[in-house]
């Protein structure tokens, strides 16, 4: 596997992008990313009669929305009980309601723009497998009861998983990719203008706007950075957030043979599934999770003796005997935000920008109520859920004290001996010269390619990700190409520096 692996969705091709021309550089708002959330906003705005731009550089899903698993979920699995200790009884309502909203609105753009996407209602199962997770289980039954969402229980368990489960009515799924061509559709219809371009940094104030790679710029009324995470230089909030690896199998099973219904159990790391209809009759069964810290893989203790796609097929198995050999394995990347909930609103840092990060693995709903809430805005009007959503909220848990205290362990790599032995074909390794670190890639012909070990974020010491060939921070989550050094996930707005590779001996880099 390599840090570009296919989703099952990639196999549907996403709508190209327009080159940029010069009235693109005076809109009203200028989007940065084309995912689920980018595509959403501007469809909002363009129907309340705002003048957009949207751009991207990796193209119309170019990010997370194509790597997704796209369960639609007001029972968000984060746990009420912690939602309610986090932002009240109050708050964990409005959570559960505007995820419900979103997942109507989804339903209703899906009708309005005749969007073809298998949305389907499904009901959700929460299952508690393991008797250890049983008082948490009853405690979030209670939650999720106070939080509005009216569960059934069973005590009868789901397929071979025993156990009891919740059932959540009205929850859904869909083809994210198709969803999302078909509201680019749409958009473009209301004069959106999705074009190619990389932004390097966003400015607010009294002149708005988009510094791009080449050095130009496109000015706008506001900025809305949609980039899955912010990449600006102003951007604060990247100790509020961290940044998790998460995998996914597919593989076909006879339809009728596992119920469509989404589910998720409640180990740690945890599992989830839900089916796809499949071109030939038969049915995918997703099945995801066996998350972890990005540039942090788990190592000794690891509980899938490195391997997290067989960790997922042996749990699938459980659910679906006949669950074959997976014809797709991803990865992607998950934002866990301090407090279960994502970062939508004005940026604390600069008047006129707006952000949406934090997804919490609830992006495509936290993505898609954010169309609403940002419209609203940057329309200088009012609306219920701004204060829930805020990125200027205050509110500090153990997760963000100990996330952050291993953010700082992270800066302290700087400071550790590093092994300058070989490096093997096919594989990577940072390796200390003098005060200098290297991150050192063998590719499979032979050919070393170095970089400054050095994130260009905020300077931790990135990590080899030898399961996806990948350079990841452990810091905030950014990843960089192993041959090239580019950006595949941010914060960081550029990739690591390059190293020329210099004399016979092609370990040594200068
Ligand atoms: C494996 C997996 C399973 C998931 N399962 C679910 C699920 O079941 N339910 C759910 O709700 N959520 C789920 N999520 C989360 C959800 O898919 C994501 O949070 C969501 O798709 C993110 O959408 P986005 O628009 O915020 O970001 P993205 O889709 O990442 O879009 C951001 C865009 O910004 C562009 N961009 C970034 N930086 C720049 C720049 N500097 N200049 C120009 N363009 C830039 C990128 O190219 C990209 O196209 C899952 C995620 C993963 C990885
Ligand atoms: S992602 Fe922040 S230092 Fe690397």
């Amino acid at each position: 596997m390599n840090a570009q692996s296919r989703s099952l969705w990639m196999e549907r091709q996403s709508p190209p992008l327009d080159t940029l021309v010069e009235t693109d550089r005076d809109a009203q708002v200028c989007i940065v990313g084309a995912g689920i959330a980018g595509v959403s906003i501007a469809l909002a705005l363009a129907e309340a009669g705002q003048r957009v731009v949207v751009i991207d550089r990796a193209g119309i899903a170019g990010g997370e929305t194509a790597r997704t698993s796209a369960h639609l979920a007001s029972a968000l699995d984060d746990r009420f009980y912690r939602l309610e200790r986090w932002h009240g009884a109050d708050g964990a309502q409005l959570a559960a309601r505007s995820h419900a909203a979103a997942i109507d609105r989804i339903e209703e753009w899906c009708t309005r723009y005749r969007i073809d996407c298998d949305f389907r209602r499904v009901p959700g199962y929460l299952v508690c497998g393991d008797p250890e997770h049983r008082q948490e289980f009853e405690r979030e039954q209670a939650a999720a009861v106070r939080a509005g969402l009216a569960p059934e229980r069973s005590d009868n368990g789901i397929g071979d998983l025993a156990g009891p489960t919740l059932r959540f009515d009205n929850q859904a799924r869909f083809h994210p990719l198709s969803y999302l061509a078909g509201l680019v559709a749409a958009a473009r219809a209301w004069g959106v203008r999705f074009v190619g371009a990389e932004a390097v940094d966003v400015d607010g104030g009294t002149s708005p706007g988009v510094t791009l790679a080449d050095g130009s710029r496109i000015g706008a009324g506001a900025v809305v950075v949609a980039a899955n995470v912010p990449f600006h230089r102003r951007f604060a909030l990247h100790t509020k957030q961290a940044a998790y690896r998460t995998f996914v199998i597919a593989a076909r099973v006879p339809a009728g043979s596992v119920p469509d219904m989404l589910l998720w159990d409640m180990e740690d790391p945890y599992h989830y599934v839900r089916l796809q209809p499949a071109s030939d009759g038969s049915e995918w069964l997703i099945v995801g999770g066996a998350d972890h810290k990005t540039g942090q893989e788990p190592r000794g203790s690891d509980p899938f003796g490195g391997d997290p796609f067989s960790e997922l097929a042996r749990w699938a198995r459980q659910l679906c005997p006949g669950f074959g050999e997976p014809e797709y394995a991803w990865s992607g990347q998950i934002i866990e935000p301090i407090d279960g909930l994502a970062f939508i609103g004005a940026d604390p840092g600069q008047r006129q920008v707006y952000v949406v990060s934090g997804d919490s693995g609830n992006g495509l709903t936290h993505g898609t109520l954010a169309a609403p809430l940002l419209t609203a805005l940057i329309r200088g009007e009012g609306h219920a859920w701004r204060d829930l959503y805020d990125p200027a909220r205050k509110r500090l848990n153990a997760t963000w004290l100990e996330e952050n205290a291993n953010a700082a362990v992270q800066y302290r790599d700087w400071l550790g001996h590093g092994d300058a032995a070989a490096v093997a074909m096919g594989s990577g390794a940072v390796v200390r010269h003098g005060l200098h670190r290297f991150a050192l890639y063998r590719d499979d012909n032979g050919e070393l390619h170095a970089f400054s070990a050095r994130c260009p974020h905020l300077g931790c010491v990135v990590h080899w990700n030898a399961l996806e060939r990948s350079w990841d921070c452990p810091c905030h989550g950014s990843r960089f190409g192993a041959t090239d050094g580019q950006v595949l996930n941010g914060p960081a707005a550029s990739g690591l520096d390059p190293l020329e590779v210099v004399g016979e001996n092609r370990d040594d880099a200068a």
